[in-house]
């Protein structure tokens, strides 16, 4: 096993083969919701590419699931033309002019419970609605406005609660109940509302309706602009106008791998998605893999354990902390490698500490290829399910909270369990370190296009994506298999049920590993294909819709 990272290390990129097209004439489609998958395909027929598809899909999405992602959130979506290098646009979240390292903790320090994870206070500038726009104008064949059209439809029209949608409401109903814009849209008299109601968002249509018809503009500036921050504002945010109208999406070289032959492009800083992965396979270089072996697993979890360590120190927005170039050298990982035992776990705490001075259902992820071979692989997030259970009254929009992404207060863990460090401390216009890692791979002609939600454990869920790939599974396989995880603190393997066997467990334990079953976890969304032609799949744990169809061009 081989991982090289190419961006950081400055070797100059090698001519990409040309990616295999899917069938001629053939696109397929995997997201977490079927009104998405419908909204790609009609874009499809539209006469667009599959970064209009892209538009539409993560648009309907942010409609659909609004406990997901949204026009509030943000996400890296990753492109792999056919021809030409694969970009990533990030359209992260940023914090707004008015943040503080210590916004979320009070005089003595302690962190203010719930800060930065309810409520405006908890959001960052959205970033989806910038990314939309920059992938339509600059990648796309059909106008913005077209590929919003499925999105606003759907807002209009409404869309029926599904168990999972009364899950997440649910879950977030209290939060929900504090503001009346967001709890007469989601619940119904403050209940959680039926299955098969229908949501209807006309607010939310009108703020996508003013971006179809401005552009960027017709969101970050204006009538919108000015509800949202004066939302956000009435509500206890510190957002201004400026901080909207200053938004930018910023192209980044996605981190690039070689691995047995394979060449992985993923999400690059400010996700830590890529930087893990390399990491971690690195580590994992040298060692035979044996597949579901208790061994594998073992050296797995000790190279995730030194991976994540690493994550949680040294990561955070590159355009503020400079990532350590040794992290994706194989010398670090050699030496790395020469503490692991192949018959004992380490303890996370033997490792150097993160300096306090230096997961599920819950976000979205869609993968897209079209009939000339073009690829998206796009993550997309309002963080918690619906974010900070804000509405801004007039604008339909649901606000992120991802701030909590950041250390509110470096060396106490965030919502998803992670100790991080003062590298992912908050600044002001700095976006938060994030785990969404959108991936496309190939390999001559066999190729792959994946990712999921699931907080911190997403890393891990695409790592094992990626080895299922390369043990030759086919999209349903790689989407379905159980996993396991872990992520340096809280020192444990969690797994989902039938991820490990009773003897792969003992094996583990016996080894010193503390093991904890949990799940299920993420939503993957994946297409392969090759020789034995395209699958499309959706993660049996969600609710989403994967298809692979002829399209008709107009
Ligand atoms: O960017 C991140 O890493 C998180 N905001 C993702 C949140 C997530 O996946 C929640 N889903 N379960």
């Amino acid at each position: 096993m081989r991982a090289r990272l190419r961006t950081l290390a400055g070797v100059v990129l090698a001519a990409l083969a040309l990616p295999a097209p899917a069938a001629s004439g053939t696109a397929a489609v995997a997201t977490a919701h079927p009104v998405a998958t419908e909204a790609a395909f009609e874009v499809l027929e539209a006469g667009g590419n599959a970064f209009d598809a892209a538009v539409a899909a993560s648009a309907a999405l942010g409609v659909a699931e609004p406990y997901s992602s949204g026009i509030g959130g943000g996400g890296f979506w990753l492109l792999d033309p056919a021809e030409g290098e694969a970009v990533m646009v990030d359209g992260r979240e940023a914090a707004p002019a008015a943040a503080t390292a210590t916004m979320y903790q009070d005089e003595s320090g302690d962190l203010v419970e719930g800060a930065s994870m309810n409520g405006p206070l908890a959001a960052g500038i959205p970033g989806a609605p910038a990314a939309w726009d920059h992938i339509a104008s600059e990648y796309g064949a059909l106008s913005l406005a077209r590929s919003l059209e499925p999105a606003i439809r759907t807002a209009r029209e409404g869309f029926e609660v599904t168990p999972h949608y009364r899950r997440m409401a649910g879950f977030r109903q209290e939060v929900i109940q504090r503001w009346p814009a967001g709890a007469e849209t989601f619940l119904a008299d403050g209940e959680v509302p039926a299955e098969g109601t229908l949501i209807r968002q006309p607010e939310l249509a009108d703020t996508l309706q003013a971006l179809a018809d401005q552009g960027r503009d017709g969101f970050y500036r204006g009538p919108v602009a000015a509800a949202l921050v004066e939302g956000a504002r009435e509500a206890g945010g510190v957002w201004n106008e400026a901080d909207l109208a200053d938004y930018a999406v910023v192209e980044r070289e996605p981190v690039t791998l070689e691995v047995d032959g394979w060449r992985i492009h993923a999400a690059s800083l400010p996700s830590s998605g890529g930087m893990v992965l390399g990491e971690t396979f690195n580590i994992l270089d040298g060692y035979a893999p044996e597949r579901g072996s208790a061994g594998t697993i073992h050296l797995t979890v000790e190279a995730l354990r030194r991976a994540y360590r690493d994550r949680n120190a040294h990561l955070g927005d590159p355009d503020f902390v400079e990532p350590p170039a040794h992290l994706l050298d194989p010398a670090y990982a050699a030496g790395l490698r020469t503490g692991i035992r192949r018959d004992r776990a380490t303890p996370s705490e033997a490792l150097a500490p993160v300096p306090a001075a230096a997961g599920g259902h819950h976000t979205s992820h869609l993968s897209i290829v079209d009939g000339d071979g073009n690829r998206v692989s796009a993550t997309l997030s309002i963080n918690y399910p619906f974010g900070s259970g804000f509405v801004a009254p007039g604008t339909g929009v649901v606000l992120n909270n991802e701030m909590d992404d950041f250390a509110a207060k470096p060396g106490e863990p965030n919502a998803y369990g992670l100790v991080q460090g003062e590298a992912n401390a908050v600044e002001p216009g700095k976006r938060p370190l994030s785990s969404m890692t959108p991936v496309v791979m190939e390999r001559g002609n066999d190729f792959a296009v994946l990712g999921s939600p699931g907080g911190s454990r997403i890393i891990t869920q695409v790592l094992l994506g990626i080895r299922s790939v390369m043990a030759g599974d086919r999209a349903g396989a790689v989407v379905e298999r159980p996993r396991y995880h872990h992520q340096y603190l809280p020192d444990v393997v969690e797994y989902e049920p039938g991820a490990l066997s009773a003897a792969t467990r003992e094996a583990l334990e016996e080894r010193g590993h503390e093991l904890e079953e949990d799940g299920p976890w993420g939503n993957m969304q994946a297409i392969t294909g090759g020789p034995a032609g395209v699958e499309a799949a959706s993660d049996p744990r969600g609710e989403g819709m994967a298809a692979v169809r002829p399209v008709a061009a107009p």
